[in-house]
């Protein structure tokens, strides 16, 4: 509670006033030298030039409100006085900064050493996948993305596996619960692989296309030394007026030699993706031992690495239901997704793939 009680003014003679005035003003001098502290400042300013129970405020009230005429005006300058000191000594008070005492309790010791800050770097498995882009992005590529949580008609129908059809079963779905109400082309799972947003492109935009999509897959497997339920694909589609095989396959040999080494070579084994007709796997030969047959090539001197193909007519014929210039008389394209983590072990020789995902410290400062 704020003291604010004035004493009662003996007369209004010369003398009286002198001394109630001094006194005021010591008593004000003596409070302001022991602030400290912002809180304790501002109860002063309370205490004296607070609007309701100030002091100054008060002394208005009670001496110069009911003083005789003659007396107001030696009042008055004595008042104004004082008033004038209290408002120095606040002044003096607020702009003293803190206390000796709170100073030392802040004061830094500049001989210790410092607390060092890490600096951030590109995650293996974000540098790889930047890496494969620009290899293509060099080629004319462009980005593409898409959802992670897709449809089944973008993932598997337009990407020619009909529903039922056996083919489905080679990529162990991870599904969003409770949709059975829904069309089955509109129920949604996390995308198994980044296929579908080759779809997504060609809705949006006529041929020609050339475009890579790098992105995050799920897929129910169990984890292992090289499965993840996680991971990450480069998608690459190109669409365009005499696209061939043999334009795929430079593009694919170019790519493995930039990323690999240009002593690297590229061969394509038949296989089958709906969506491609023909279909391949592409093989490299083996960067450990060069060819020659070691235990991470199983001896045979290659390890295949992708999958890819010609665009099946069926692909283009879902897209052309909102481009009808996607039309294979007319344009032909390839296609090509890649593991990012795995093109990322063999650069890097890991042997674990959970290696990526353990947040380990140790693991991950040897790519920083
Ligand atoms: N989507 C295929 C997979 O995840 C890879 C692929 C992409 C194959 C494009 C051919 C063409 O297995």
């Amino acid at each position: 509670m704020i003291d604010a009680s004035i004493p009662e003014l003996p007369d209004y003679g010369e003398a009286a006033l002198e001394q109630a005035f001094a006194a005021l003003e010591a008593s004000a001098r003596t409070a302001a030298a022991n602030l400290s502290g912002e809180a304790q400042v501002e109860t002063f300013r309370l205490e004296w030039l607070g609007r309701k129970q100030g002091r100054l405020n008060e002394i208005s009230s009670r001496w110069l409100k009911g003083a005789p005429p003659e007396a107001k005006k030696a009042l008055g300058v004595r008042f104004n006085a004082l008033k004038t000191v209290v408002e120095g000594l606040l002044e003096q008070a607020a702009g003293a900064g803190p206390s000796d005492a709170a100073l030392k309790a802040e004061a830094i010791d500049i001989t210790l050493p410092g607390t060092r800050r890490l600096t951030g770097a590109e995650h293996p498995i974000t540098k790889t996948l930047n890496e494969i882009v620009s290899v293509f992005a060099a080629l004319g590529y462009s980005v593409g993305v898409g959802p992670e949580v897709e449809t089944d008609f973008y993932n598997f129908e337009s990407m020619n596996f009909p529903p039922g059809h056996p083919a489905r079963d080679t990529q162990d779905t991870l599904v969003v619960a409770n949709q059975e109400r829904r069309p089955l082309r509109d129920r949604l799972l996390l995308r198994t692989h980044t296929s579908p947003v080759q779809m997504r492109t060609m809705e949006q935009q006529p041929p020609p296309v050339r475009i890579v999509i790098p992105g995050k897959v799920h897929r129910n497997d169990a984890a292992d030394a090289t499965h993840s339920p996680i991971f990450h694909q480069v998608e690459g589609l190109c669409v365009d007026t005499n696209i061939t095989f043999s334009d795929l396959k430079g593009t694919l040999d170019h790519a493995m030699k930039a990323l690999f080494g240009s002593s690297v070579k590229t061969r394509f084994f038949p296989s089958f993706f709906p969506f491609t007709e023909p279909s391949a796997d592409v093989q490299i030969s083996c960067i450990f031992c060069g060819g020659k047959g070691c235990r991470k090539c199983k001896q045979s001197g290659w390890i295949e690495l992708l999958g890819c193909g010609m665009v099946d007519p069926g692909v283009f014929a879902f897209a052309a239901q909102k481009q009808p210039a996607y039309d294979p008389k007319k344009i032909s394209g390839f296609a090509f997704g890649m593991g990012v983590e795995r093109i990322a072990m063999m650069k890097y020789g890991i042997s674990e793939i959970g290696q990526f995902y353990a947040g380990d410290m140790r693991f991950l400062g040897q790519f920083a």
